[in-house]
């Protein structure tokens, strides 16, 4: 079997944790367990370009149960957590190609190398996978069903290739699940985000002016959090109806250049390029830590930082401070890609269950239905993500009310007014 990580003796640490993650992955065993009976996804190989985490871990053992040969390379340099990559090589004999802090080029050689075994669906959390296939991987491009697609930023650029009429194969978009999105990017986000910042400063957020840049479900995760924290949160939109929603939820809304001149911490989660730019790293006081959570290290534009800036060194792991041409000194939270994942180990597990069952489902639905499926972003269907939600809730020992007959009735009536 092919594989490239760090080192398969650490196999033994991954094993634990990976078996800590899937205590709290409530609807991911339950699906697990149909699909060993199942086989729904014999002989179906299944590239997944993934965070290479415990839960991610626990999505590979799912597929495999289902009768799938799962290959693994990270959507991301710094997120591999390298025992869980040992652990699946060496406990699990799933193909893993990452390595945390791998370069770029070694990054692409990873997802050369999961596209090299011929992958009949596609999994990613960005669209690396899918935009290689399309590019330098054409050649891959006959084996494939379909895809599944994790993120917000992967469905915007699916969304787009789908528009341009260059998206070659049917996709779901898993992130437009309610069992994802809405717990996922906000609690999960959310918490990861400030595990992240804590973990890799150990800094007291209260009393802090903490700027979140975008408010979309991630920005509001975070910025409930952080205002749990005791910080004072400030919000950066270029949405009128989602700053208004951050002006009702309470907090201080305005331009970036004016939160810059205040903020003790910045944090970009809008998905869009530069965010912070030359223009803000002027106005930033001495000591501000900036860190981004959104998919890719676009939203803080460190050449920038580095072009006002005469040296930097690595003050403790994960922050790096700029020493500016004015004296001042900025700190870089990892690199500026996500602090989350980077820093920390992303999202909690009993969160990913949510999104990683889906993704299970997704995958199964795409290798029986896919065949059927136009070129286009599809979403999961409303019957799945209900499913979901219940089986949680029953995990959780959480019973909610059912319609009576007469409530059913009112319902689906017209006619009963005042
Ligand atoms: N994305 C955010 N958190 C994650 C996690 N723990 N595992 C995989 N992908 C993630």
């Amino acid at each position: 079997m092919e594989f490239d990580i760090k080192d398969p003796g650490l196999a033994a640490g991954g094993k634990l944790r990976i078996e800590w993650a899937e205590r709290q992955m409530t609807v991911l065993r339950q699906i697990r367990a149909r699909f060993e009976k199942e086989k729904p996804l014999a002989g179906v190989t299944i590239g997944a370009c993934l965070h290479v985490t415990t839960e991610t871990a626990n999505l590979m053992l799912t597929l495999k149960a289902g009768g799938a040969n799962a290959v693994l390379c990270a959507s991301n340099p710094l997120s591999t957590q390298d025992e869980v990559a040992a652990s699946l090589v060496k406990d699990y004999e799933i193909p893993v190609f990452a390595i945390k802090g791998e370069d770029s080029k070694t990054y692409y050689q990873h997802i050369n190398q999961a596209l090299d075994m011929k992958p009949n669906i596609t999994m990613d959390d960005g669209a690396d996978l899918i935009s290689t296939l399309h590019s330098d991987r054409k050649d891959m491009l006959e084996n494939v069903l379909g895809g599944t697609e994790e993120t917000t930023t992967g469905v915007i650029r699916l969304k787009s290739m789908a528009k341009q009429g260059v998206l070659l194969f049917p996709v779901i978009a898993v992130n437009d699940a309610f069992t994802k999105h809405f717990f996922d990017n906000r609690y999960g986000t959310g918490q990861s985000t400030i595990d992240g910042i804590l973990r890799a400063t150990n800094i007291l957020l209260a009393g802090k002016n903490f700027v979140v840049g975008g408010y979309g479900w991630c920005g509001r995760g975070l910025a409930m959090r952080a205002e749990g924290m005791g910080a004072n949160v400030i919000i950066t939109e270029v949405d009128p109806l989602k700053a208004l929603e951050a002006v009702m939820d309470g907090y201080r809304v305005m331009p970036m250049v004016e939160a810059a001149r205040i903020a003790d911490i910045i944090v970009t989660i809008t998905g869009d390029m530069h965010v912070l730019d030359a223009v803000h790293f002027n106005v930033m006081k001495d000591g501000c830590i900036v860190a981004n959570s959104g998919h890719f290290n676009v939203e803080i534009n460190i050449d920038a930082l580095k072009d006002q800036s005469n040296g930097v060194r690595t003050i403790r792991e994960f922050v790096e401070e700029y020493s500016m041409n004015d004296g001042r000194k900025i700190f870089l939270l990892a690199e500026g890609r996500l602090v989350n994942l980077s820093a920390a180990e992303g999202h909690p597990a009993s969160v990913m269950d949510m999104s990683f069952a889906n993704q299970a489902l997704a995958a199964e639905l795409m290798h029986t239905k896919g065949k059927d499926f136009e070129r286009r972003v599809y979403s999961v269907p409303e019957d799945i993500d209900k499913e979901i939600a219940r089986l949680k809730l029953e995990s959780m020992d959480t019973h909610i009310d059912v319609l009576t007959a007469e409530q059913e009735k009112y319902l689906a009536s017209w006619e009963m007014g005042t």
